[in-house]
């Protein structure tokens, strides 16, 4: 049987072969543990610390500002959690987006049942945050600003390096979920002046159960896990060596791949954009139309259900949906809800996000099939 195409990057990547490649030896015979004195922990040890500069070098900062996490869930839950309890002294106020991953916004809804205050900042109908209302949420008593630097569902980008400079102005932490952005366009913690940036392997062609952090010297966070002293102390385990690594080659490839990526993306996804506009009326486009990442095409068919659309293409396209259509009820994501997406428009979203292993004729094939699909459903209607 032959595959679907898959156009669901952003759900998660294929693994690169170099980064199996790198990460094969740790695998099969170094299995030593990073912490041993003697020769078996010698390679792992060298191996972590190459990768942690491997990961340094694409978000432009330093080694050491670099822990290593299970996953974008564990950063985000590090950074919030973290900079929250660290700084509860001096104030319990978090300004974050209504257009978060879950894996921001349930920290913040954990946190304010524990005595923090949180303000939601709504988008407009591009899913863009205004520093504006960035702006008028802030507290003598806010402590840390949360603002995804690309949405997963749209792709839109959002102003995060004049927010971090509102942030800074006034001695407040800066965090930022880049879990989707990695390896697609250019990401550098100075330029963006943030003091805490996530990022998640298997967005970026590495394994499910890796991510790190980026904490900014010489902020020091509540500590994420108590036991032996990893991580400079702050996360406590044996290191994932077998991941790290290839976490680090992931980088280290997608360092060497931007921009020309972001372009060869980009092609890919306008493509498929126009072939379906070419041959089918009603459709919306989710998301800023440039300021968003070059892989990530968000449309609404009007009047059809998304897991009807999913439904036929499955076997051809792997996509993924903005609604969930129930028997008696619609739930429509977060995130179209924050940006008023109309609901007969809402309810037929799709996902499409390419990334660095699909073809064009792949994107060839996958408007026929959607055309086709969308077709069908519309006369049946
Ligand atoms: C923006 C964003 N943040 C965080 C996460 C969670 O990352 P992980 O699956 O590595 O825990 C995701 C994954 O979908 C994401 O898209």
């Amino acid at each position: 049987m032959t595959r679907p195409i898959y156009l669901d990057y952003n759900g998660t990547t294929p693994h690169d072969p170099a980064v199996i490649a790198a990460m094969r030896p740790f695998l099969e015979s170094e299995f030593g543990n990073p912490a041993s004195s003697h020769w078996y922990g010698i390679a792992p040890k060298q191996a972590v610390e190459e990768a942690r500069k491997k990961v340094a070098a694409l978000l432009g900062c330093e080694p050491g500002e670099i822990l290593f996490t299970s996953g974008g869930t564990e950063s985000n839950n590090h950074a919030v959690q973290g900079a929250a309890w660290a700084n509860r002294v001096k104030g319990r106020h978090i300004i974050t987006s209504a257009v978060e991953h879950p894996a921001v916004l349930e920290v913040c809804r954990f946190l304010e049942i524990r005595g923090f205050e949180v303000t939601y900042v709504p988008v407009d109908q591009t899913g863009t945050v205004s520093p504006a209302d960035v702006e008028a949420a802030l507290r003598p008593d806010t402590i840390l600003i949360s603002i995804m630097h690309s949405n997963n569902e749209v792709g839109t980008l959002q102003p995060v390096a004049e927010i971090a400079a509102l942030a800074r102005e006034h001695a407040i932490l800066m965090h930022t979920d880049a879990a989707q952005s990695m390896g697609k366009i250019p990401v550098d913690v100075k330029i963006l002046g943030v003091d805490l940036l996530t990022l998640a392997g298997h967005k970026l062609y590495a394994p499910k159960g890796i991510g790190a952090l980026y904490i900014r010297k010489p902020l020091m966070l509540e500590k994420f896990c108590h036991g032996a002293g990893q991580e400079m102390g702050r996360r406590a385990g044996t290191e994932n060596v077998l991941e790290i690594v290839g976490l680090g080659k992931a980088c280290e490839i997608a360092a060497q791949t931007l921009p020309d990526c972001t372009l060869e993306l980009q092609a890919l996804r306008d493509r498929l954009h126009q072939g379906l506009m070419n041959s089918l009326s009603e459709i919306r486009l989710n998301g800023h139309p440039r300021k968003r990442l070059p892989n990530t095409l968000s449309l609404s068919f009007k009047g059809l259900e998304a897991n009807r659309i999913l439904e036929e293409i499955g076997l051809e396209v792997a996509a993924s949906a903005g609604a969930a259509c129930h028997s008696s009820s619609v739930t429509i994501s977060h995130v179209l809800q924050a940006m008023q997406v109309p609901l007969e428009w809402a309810k037929g979203t799709l996902r499409f996000s390419v990334g660095r292993m699909t073809t064009m004729a792949e994107v060839e094939r996958a408007v026929e099939v959607v055309v086709k699909a969308v077709m069908r459903l519309k006369a049946e209607d």
